[in-house]
C-alpha cells in the first residue's frame, strides 16, 4: 500500500527523452531516509505503479530526485509522467525499498546504460561522500541523452562517458573489465545487451558475486528459457498456511496468475520478477527462484519468493497467505 504523500516540487528536461522529478513531502516533513540503490513505487493514474530508482543524494531528507526516462514501448507509466504530470502535483508513493545494495568493498565499478545511471548515481554520491575509491564508466546513444551530465562532470575523470554516436560503436566491455582489480565489485544497470556482456564477460575476471544488477526488463535469453522450463514442468501445488486452502499451478500458470483467480489479492507491479512488489512468505516447500531482484548468490535460505515468475522445484510449497 502507498504510504507516503509526496509533490512535485520540480519537473524538468534532464537529457533527451528524460525528465528530472523531484519530490518533497506534501506536508512539508522530512523524508523517510534511502540507501543508494533504492526505488519508489510511485502510484499513476489507471492503478499503474511504476518503480523508479531514487538518484540524489541519500544525506538528503528533504526531496527525493527521480529522473524518468520515456520507454520506446511505454506500457502507460513513463508515457504518462512524460506527458501529462504538472508541477504541484500529489503523488502516493510507497517508502523507498531496496533490491540493490551496495556491499562493503575497497573499490566499485559502476557501468550505467542510459537512464540506467539513475540508481548508480546514487551510489556514486554515496561512495564520493564515505571517500570510498569508485569509477564510473556511462554509455548512451547521443550526448544529448547522457542524463545527469552536469552532476557526473563534477566527479571528474572518476567517470568516463561513452556516447555511441561519437565512438561510431557501442561500448566495448571487455577492455572495460579487462583492468578491473580483485576486490571490485561491479554493479550494473541499463539496456539488456550491455547488462548481458558484463554478466558474461565479467565473470571471466571476477567472481559471481561481484557482478550485481538491477534489470528494467527480463533478458530475452533468459526469458525465453524459463519459458521453455516452466512449460516442461508437470506443475506443482501451492499450500496456503493462514487460509488453509490449496491450488495447482499448471505449467502454464504463474502462482499469482492462481491466486488472483481465486480471489487473493497479491499486490504486483512488474509481473516479471523484476521489481520486488509480489515478494510472499515461504513456509515450506523448496521454490524455483527465477526472479531478477535475488541473484543466485542471494537465493539460499531465503524465506520469501517473487510468486509473478517463480515456481517449485518440490510437489508442494507451502505460502503464508
Ligand atoms: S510483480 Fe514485480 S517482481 Fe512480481
Amino acid at each position: 500500500m502507498p504510504d507516503l504523500l509526496l509533490k512535485v516540487a520540480r519537473l524538468e528536461a534532464e537529457a533527451k527523452e528524460v525528465l528530472r522529478l523531484e519530490l518533497v513531502d506534501a506536508n512539508g516533513g522530512e523524508l523517510p531516509p534511502f540507501e543508494p540503490g533504492a526505488h519508489l513505487a510511485v502510484h499513476l493514474p489507471g492503478g499503474l505503479v511504476r518503480h523508479y530508482s531514487l538518484c540524489g543524494d541519500p544525506r538528503d531528507r528533504q526531496r527525493y530526485v527521480l529522473g524518468i526516462g520515456r520507454a520506446a514501448a511505454s506500457r502507460g507509466g513513463s508515457a504518462w509522467v512524460h506527458g501529462s504530470l504538472c508541477l504541484g502535483a500529489d503523488l502516493r508513493c510507497s517508502t523507498p525499498a531496496n533490491n540493490f545494495r551496495l556491499v562493503d568493498a575497497g573499490r566499485y565499478l559502476f557501468v550505467a546504460g542510459g537512464i540506467g545511471i539513475t540508481p548508480l548515481l546514487a551510489m556514486a554520491r554515496w561512495c564520493e561522500a564515505q571517500g570510498k575509491d569508485w569509477r564510473m564508466v556511462y554509455a548512451a546513444r547521443s550526448r544529448q541523452r547522457l542524463a545527469f551530465y552536469e552532476e557526473l562532470r563534477a566527479f571528474g575523470d572518476r567517470v568516463q562517458f561513452h556516447c555511441d554516436d561519437e565512438a561510431g560503436a557501442p561500448l566495448q566491455v571487455g577492455p572495460m573489465l579487462a583492468g578491473v582489480q580483485p576486490g571490485t565489485e561491479v554493479y550494473c544497470c541499463g539496456p539488456a545487451p550491455l547488462m548481458t556482456a558484463v554478466q558474461e564477460q565479467g565473470a571471466a575476471v571476477l567472481p559471481a558475486d561481484a557482478l550485481h544488477f538491477e534489470w528494467f526488463n527480463a533478458p530475452p535469453a533468459a526469458a525465453a528459457a524459463e519459458a521453455a522450463a516452466a512449460g516442461a514442468a508437470d506443475g506443482f501445488w501451492i499450500d496456503l498456511q493462514r487460509s488453509g486452502t490449496s491450488y495447482h499451478v499448471p505449467a502454464d500458470r504463474s502462482i499469482l496468475e492462481v491466486l488472483e483467480e481465486n480471489g487473493h489479492e497479491i499486490p504486483f507491479s512488474c509481473r516479471e520478477g523484476l521489481c520486488g512488489t509480489c515478494e510472499t512468505g515461504v513456509c515450506g516447500g523448496e521454490p524455483d527462484h527465477l526472479d531478477y531482484v535475488y541473484p543466485p548468490s542471494q537465493r539460499a535460505g531465503l524465506k520469501t519468493m517473487l510468486v509473478c515468475v517463480s515456481r517449485a522445484r518440490s510437489e508442494r510449497l507451502a505460502l503464508d497467505l
